[in-house]
This record gives C-alpha cells, structure tokens and sequence, in this order.
C-alpha cells in the first residue's frame, strides 16, 4: 500500500488541472497558487492580498476572524473580474476555488490587450488608413474567433468595403465593394440610422442586397460597432461568423478598435488639414513675390528708367533753359510718383505704422485711408505680440478691400475686443452680403494666417444682412 499523497505530487496534480485554486494564510498572504490562479488573479505564492483585489481583501479579513461560511468574491480588475468562493480549510488557511472558465476569460483579454496594442502601434506610427483599415479587419475577426471582417466606410447612401479579413474564400464584400443602405435591414445599415452598435444572431429572412450576400457566403450571425470620428458615423467595423455566436461582450470588444480607428481618421485628417494649409501659406508667399515683382517691374522701376533718361537729356540741354525747366518739373513729377509707388509696396509688406507704433494707429489708418465711413472700437493701447498684431492687422486690412470690392456697403465696424486668453477682432458691413472663402484667395489666406496661430476664423454673411469676419486668436500662442 503506498503511504499518502506527498505534498509534491499534490501540488503537480494541483497544477495541471483546469480548475483555478489558492490558498492564503491569517496575513492575507497566498502560500499557494496553482498555474491557473495565477493566471487568472494576478497572485502568486507569497505575494499579499491587498485593495487592488476587489473584495478579496475584506472577505479574507472576515473568515480569519472567524466567521466559517464559505463566501462568493468577486477579485481581478475592472474590465475582467474574476468571481470564485473562499471557504476555510483549517484553522491556519483559507482556499480559494475560482469559477469555471476565470482563466480561459483572463487569456481572451490578454489576446485582445495584444490585439489592440498591434493596431494602436499603427496608429501612432501614423500609418495609412487603408493599412489600418484592414489591420483592424484582421484583429477583430481573429480575435472574435469570426470566419471574416470588415472594415466599412458610409458614404451619402452607400457603404463601402475600406479594409476585409476572412478565413478562407470568401465572394463579395471585397475591399472597393459599395453596398445601397436603402431598404436593408442589415447591420450596415442599422448602425448607420442608430449610430450604436448592433448584431444579428441570425441571417435567414433578413432583407437586403448585403444580407443576400451573408447568406451566400454561408455567414449566419454577425456583429458590427460604429466608428464615429469628428462627432458624426464615419462607418463601422464588422465580424460575420457562420455560427450563431459571437460572445456575449463582443460589442464591447469592439469598441476598442473602432475607438484606435477614430483616432487613426482624426490624426489623418489633421495632417491633411494641416499639409494642405502649409501649402496655401507656401503658395501664397510665392504668389505675393510675383505680385511685387511685377508691380516694381511695371511701376516704380518704370518710372526711375524714365527719370534717368530725362535726367541725361536735361545734362545736355542745360543751354536751354526753358526746356529743361520743363524737364525738370516733369522728372521731380515721375520722383514724386516713383516714391509714392514704392512707400504702397513698403507698406503692403510690413505695415511701419504697426511696427513702430502698434495696433491702434495701424487701424486708423486703415479706417482713414477706405472710402468707406469705418468706426474702430475697442483697440487695446498695450502691444501685442508681432504675429498676433500684423494678424488682427491683415485681417481688418482684407475685410475692408473686400467690403469696398463686393458689399456696396455704407459702413464698415471694426470692434476689437481683448480678454486674458484671447483676441477677437469682427469687421461687420451693412451690404448685401454673399461673402465666401471658397470665392477667392483673401478670406482662405486670412484663415490660414490665423489657424497657423492657433486661432479660428469665421465668415458670416446671408443675402441682405451683411458680412461679418471674426477672428479669434489665442493670447499665449
Ligand atoms: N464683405 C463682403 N460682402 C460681400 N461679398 C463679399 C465680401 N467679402 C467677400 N465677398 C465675396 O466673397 C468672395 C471671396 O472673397 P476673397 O477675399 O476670398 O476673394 P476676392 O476678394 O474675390 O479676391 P482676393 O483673393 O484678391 O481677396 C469674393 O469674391 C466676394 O464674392
Ligand atoms: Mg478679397
């Protein structure tokens, strides 16, 4: 007869089975964790129970004090808990058995964290979108053990396939594929009129061109997310499975990868945004180079040609003096005109006035030199910082050419107003309204001269009510 189990078999028989169990001491301390609750808690043997562990804590304090009554716990952390009963053993320990599958659930979340962790890599090396469309196609499909997935795109009233997965053949769906939204019942197009996550258990019946192909496909359930970027349903991601299940929490298990998507869009787009304004500030700097090339070519260098000329015939006409009277006058006539010329260039380059004495004169002189009457309130005598002045400058200084070019106006406000965090300056015309950055280069210019400060600006402007541009700009930038 062999003699009793020695503690070391038992501990190997502990450890290999599937079942998740420990055991603690009066000190909260674990003296034993086989594979599985280790797996499962987090807790290993000689490691201490302490607050991060739910209830664990308490309940073990209760049972050395004495009470003998098995007790439910709830331990492990918020998105995964973990539940088992703790009963005493002896006097010196308390074992602990977890319930069926605690550690299978501990494993599928550490599969997910991977997951995730794959996309979100993607996503901050600010890979393309399709890459990350198809990435998370992939992840979500595996993950929820799905036969294929996808990654689908609104567009007005279709949807299209931007990033697939499947296992196997599959026909339909291909990434390029749109399918009509209208009278179809499917997950497409429930997420797109509810803007929430949504699953079919069950495709048979279902109508619609997309659920037409689902059953083609052999796929009977699936389960879809929104992906919602910049406040609206960009699309949704989508698991089909040709079994009727998919998890009970595979919802939430989306979420985190429409969630990695969202962020992929926004970034993309504020790259493109912020590309596409650097170019506009690009391409206007060349554009205004022309422009004064052309104007010093045309104008004032024009002007000094025809002095230096008349200047040579006066040297060698000085015997007549009539003549080069004549000449004379008409030569300090072109100097007058060359000078005038260059100080309008001058000041379209830099203002000097704003340079040398700030925002309030530099507006007045703006207001002073329109055709138009222009009041100008609530300009702060304090200097701002170059960019934001030569900003609030440029910016009343377009909005009253544009009020002279197009608004038949009769008067022009410019009211300027100044708090500890920013600057908002509004320009407001009496005319007939119908301003619009997509109508020219100066508004979208403006923009852009604020954006790149960190500011915003805003064109109002109906039919019969007048225009108003407001600028906002922050003060720390
Ligand atoms: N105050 C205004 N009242 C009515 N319409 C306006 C006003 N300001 C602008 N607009 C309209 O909006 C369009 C766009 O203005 P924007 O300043 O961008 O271009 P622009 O003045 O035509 O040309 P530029 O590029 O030389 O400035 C104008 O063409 C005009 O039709
Ligand atoms: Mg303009």
């Amino acid at each position: 007869m062999p003699g009793p189990l020695p503690p070391t078999a038992l501990r190997g028989l502990l450890d290999a089975t599937p079942a998740a169990v420990g055991c603690f001491d009066a000190a909260l301390r674990t003296v034993y964790a086989n594979t599985a609750f280790t797996m499962a808690t987090g807790l290993q043997a000689g490691s201490v129970v302490d607050d991060d562990q739910r209830d664990l804590a308490p309940a073990l304090k209760e049972m050395v004090a004495g009470s003998s009554a098995p007790r439910r716990v709830r331990l492990g952390r918020a998105r995964m808990p973990v539940s088992g009963t703790l009963f005493r053993l002896d006097d010196a320990y308390i074992g602990m058995v977890l319930d069926a599958g605690a550690h299978e659930a501990l494993a599928a979340l550490a599969d997910e964290q991977s997951a995730l962790r794959r996309v979100a890599v993607l996503v901050a090396a600010g890979s393309e979108p399709e890459e990350i469309f198809t990435a998370v196609a992939e992840e979500v499909g595996r993950l929820l053990g799905g036969k294929s997935a996808a990654t689908i795109r609104y567009d007005g009233d279709l949807a299209w396939t931007v990033g697939r997965w499947s296992e196997g053949e599959t026909r339909g769906f291909a990434v390029g594929t749109a399918v009509p939204l209208a009278d179809s019942e499917g997950l497409t197009a429930i997420v797109a009129r509810t803007g929430e996550p949504a699953r079919i258990d069950d495709y048979a019946g279902v109508k619609g061109h997309a659920a037409e192909l689902m059953r083609q496909n052999g796929y009977r359930s699936a389960v879809a997310a929104p992906v919602v970027a910049g406040g609206r349903t960009w699309g949704l991601v989508l698991v089909a499975s040709s079994t009727g299940s998919l998890g009970q929490d595979a919802e939430r298990r989306l979420a985190g990868f429409t969630e990695l998507l969202a962020l992929a869009l926004e970034s993309a787009e504020t790259r493109t945004q912020l590309n596409a304004s650097r170019v506009r500030i690009l391409e206007a700097g060349i554009a205004e180079r022309r422009r004064l090339e052309r104007n010093l070519h045309d104008g004032a260098q024009q002007r000094l040609v025809a002095l230096a000329v008349q200047l040579r015939v006066l040297q060698k006409r000085v015997e007549d003096p009539e003549l080069a009277r004549t000449l004379l006058s008409a030569a300090s006539e072109e100097l007058e005109q060359a000078l005038g010329e260059l100080r309008e260039l001058a000041r379209g380059l830099h203002p000097a006035v704003l340079a040398d004495r700030g925002l309030a004169p530099a507006l007045e002189t703006l207001a002073s030199r329109s055709p138009l009457p222009v009041i100008v309130e609530g300009v702060p005598q304090e200097r701002l910082a170059m960019a934001l002045e030569a900003a609030v400058y440029f910016v009343v200084a377009e909005s009253l050419t544009n009020t002279v070019k197009h608004a038949e106006a009769t008067e022009v406000h410019v009211q300027m107003a100044c708090t500890s965090g920013e600057v908002i300056v509004e320009i407001a015309d009496n005319g007939h309204g119908g301003a619009d950055p997509a109508g020219g280069s100066g508004l979208r210019g403006l923009a852009d001269r604020v954006e790149a400060l960190g500011g915003r600006l805003a064109v109002e402007s109906s039919p019969g009510s007048g225009s108003v541009v407001r600028a906002q700009l922050p003060l720390s930038e």
